[in-house]
């Protein structure tokens, strides 16, 4: 008998810090109202890190919770894989500073910079090396601390008002079926992951970033004194074209990849789409002719938290019975790069 090798997502685990700030506490601080948020994005509050807590401490707690899910110690994953925008230091990464964390020895650790697509990217190339042969166990997190490179005045409010801080992360585990993917993308108690869609399109990289510092053509240091006190180390973003590439693109990577498998969005059990706006998701969502109760959104509770936003759904729909044990997932994202991604995956 033949048997074709995949991956499983065997534990996810998340972590939000307790702090909330909700609309009305931002109206405190600029010039802002919780009607033009929660209107423009959908977002109700968010949540903001203890200033004892660092990035990798969040992945930290994500990443302990989806081990004990999967029943795995920290030893066990042949491979790390990271994701932030925010993290502790300008380098190292904090894959290598989660790995020292959990006590996990000598085991590869690294980052992968796909912004808000990090999380789909790192599923991807997790589930890559599985599939090659070359890991069975690979441990994904992703983790943000917006809070500390946003600016809480009015100056800031186009980006401040929609992000938070939390961490997700899930546990990926060699197996092999005797499926294959054809047969596999069509057993409801198969589970695993089946294929995905990335892409990436630089000539956007402008319209969302953080610049400085940074080694660019024409600075002759990482940031100057000048630049810092003026806040150069802030995001620009430009939200209507942001938004309107997010709709294209999010929509198109699940197309693209569903017509890949002859698979009709009807089929589709539960889709997850990155939380940036409900707005953007609603659009995408009537591009896909899905329903809205096959999409799961919690960016009321959370704002957009980057990295996190795919493996904290993913959690809270498998808590609130929204994600079950063979359901046809797929899932979307979409961020600074500008990049996007898209993974198919029974759960
Ligand atoms: N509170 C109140 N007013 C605000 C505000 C805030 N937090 N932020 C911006 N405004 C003002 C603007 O200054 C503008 O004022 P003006 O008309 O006097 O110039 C007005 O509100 C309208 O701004 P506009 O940019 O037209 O609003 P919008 O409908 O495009 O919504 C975003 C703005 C940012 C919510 C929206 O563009 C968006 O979500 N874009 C995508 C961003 C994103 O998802 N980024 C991450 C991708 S991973």
């Amino acid at each position: 008998m033949t048997v074709s090798i995949f991956s499983e997502i065997t534990g996810v685990g998340h972590y939000i810090p307790q702090k909330t700030l909700s609309n009305d506490d931002l109206s405190q601080l600029m010039d802002t109202s919780d009607a033009w948020i929660r209107e423009r994005s959908g977002i109700h509050e968010r949540h903001i890190a203890d200033l004892k807590e660092g990035t990798s401490d969040l992945g930290l707690h994500a990443a302990k919770e989806a081990l004990k899910a999967a029943g795995m110690t920290a030893e066990d994953p042949d491979l790390i894989l990271a994701a932030t925008l925010s993290p502790d230091y300008y380098f190292p990464g904090i894959g290598v500073m989660i790995q020292d964390k959990l006590g996990a020895r000598d085991t590869p650790a690294m980052d992968i910079r796909g912004q808000c697509s990090g999380f789909s990217w790192c599923l991807a190339t997790a589930d890559a090396f599985i599939r090659s042969g070359q890991y069975r166990t690979i441990l994904v997190i992703g983790a943000e601390i917006h809070s500390r490179i946003i600016e809480f005045s009015t100056r800031g409010r186009n980006v401040s008002v929609l992000f938070g801080d939390a961490a997700g992360a899930a546990v990926l585990r060699r197996k092999e079926s005797p499926h294959d993917i054809k047969t596999a993308l069509h057993d409801p108690t198969f589970s695993g992951l089946i294929d995905h869609e990335m892409g990436s399109d630089g000539s956007g990289a402008d319209l969302l970033a953080v610049t400085r510092p940074g080694c660019s053509s024409g600075h002759d240091s990482l940031i100057t004194t000048h630049e810092a006190e003026n806040k150069a180390f802030l995001p620009v973003m430009d939200g209507k074209q942001v938004f309107r590439h997010a709709v294209n693109r999010m929509s198109c990577a699940v197309t693209t990849l569903l017509n890949r498998h002859d698979v009709r969005p009807e089929q589709i059990d539960l889709f997850i789409p990155h939380q940036a706006n409900i707005r953007i998701n609603d659009m995408v969502r009537q591009k896909l002719a899905l329903p809205p109760e096959k999409v799961f959104n919690n960016i009321h509770k959370y704002g957009n938290t980057t990295s996190a936003t795919i493996p904290l759904c993913m959690y809270e729909a498998e808590k609130e019975g929204r994600l079950k044990k063979g359901n046809l997932l797929v899932t979307a994202a979409f961020g600074s790069g500008f990049t996007w991604g898209a993974n198919l995956l029974r759960w």
